[in-house]
């Protein structure tokens, strides 16, 4: 029996879960800190706290990190590296990612999502549902790329950044580190690091 350890019971974690069955994992089991107040997330139950999936790493085939903020996953997700944890992707079946891509471990990418030829990606990434990430775009670790947002060719997304749902990043734009931009941007230029845009056309609206 194939078992995944799944460390964040959110609802990102619940589509983490359902995703891993639909390629085939037999059962998902969850880790979160606010074990024990809290037994089940949705259909499957949380286990144990952070530190005792340390503890059990031996009991899972695989291990995923499904929390939503990109430093906190990437910590975690680095934690477990370290450990040799067999950290696992979950690429969804519907999803449709070109032989040419490269998809950094402990990344997840959700059903509809394109991802196309030489894209690559950081470790931790999530290509959440109908996103789409077109040729030859370059995404740092711990990156986001939330539903139906859409990134045309050759953009290059820095280390922790989020793209908001239905956002639209331009060809050959590079947006920089720690980055949030906004439900339904568009990004016409290029962005500094540590920003929040929104808009359309994206204008900063905080950060330095
Ligand atoms: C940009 C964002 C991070 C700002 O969040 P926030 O700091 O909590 O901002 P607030 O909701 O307090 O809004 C502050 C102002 O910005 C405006 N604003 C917020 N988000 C905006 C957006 N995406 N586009 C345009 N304006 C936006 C608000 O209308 C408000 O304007 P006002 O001051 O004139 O009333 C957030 O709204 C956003 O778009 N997050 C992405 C969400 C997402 O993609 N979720 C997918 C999860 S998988």
């Amino acid at each position: 029996m194939n078992k995944l350890a799944v460390l964040g019971a959110s609802g990102h974690g619940k589509v983490v879960a359902d995703t891993a069955l639909c390629c085939g994992w037999d059962m998902v089991e969850f880790f979160d800190d606010a074990w024990p107040s809290r037994l089940v997330n949705g259909s499957w139950p949380i286990v144990g706290d952070s530190q005792a999936l340390q503890d059990r790493l031996g009991d899972y085939q695989g291990v995923i990190v499904a929390i939503g903020n990109n430093a906190v996953r990437h910590a975690k997700l680095k934690d477990l590296l370290v450990s040799h944890a067999p950290v696992v992707s979950l690429v969804h079946p519907r999803a449709e990612v070109s032989r040419f891509a490269s998809i950094g471990v402990g990344s997840v990418v959700f059903a509809g999502a394109v991802v196309n030829v030489d894209v690559k990606t950081g470790v931790g990434a999530i290509l959440n549902t109908g996103c789409s990430v077109d040729h030859d775009c370059v995404l740092a670790d711990a990156v986001h790329i939330s539903p139906g947002a859409r990134l045309a060719g050759t953009v290059s997304v820095g280390e922790k950044s989020w793209i908001g749902i239905g956002a639209s990043v331009r060809q050959m734009i590079n947006v920089g580190c720690q980055v949030v931009v906004g439900a339904g941007a568009a990004v016409v230029n290029d962005v500094p690091d540590n920003v929040v845009v929104v808009g359309v056309p994206a204008r900063v609206v905080s950060g330095s």
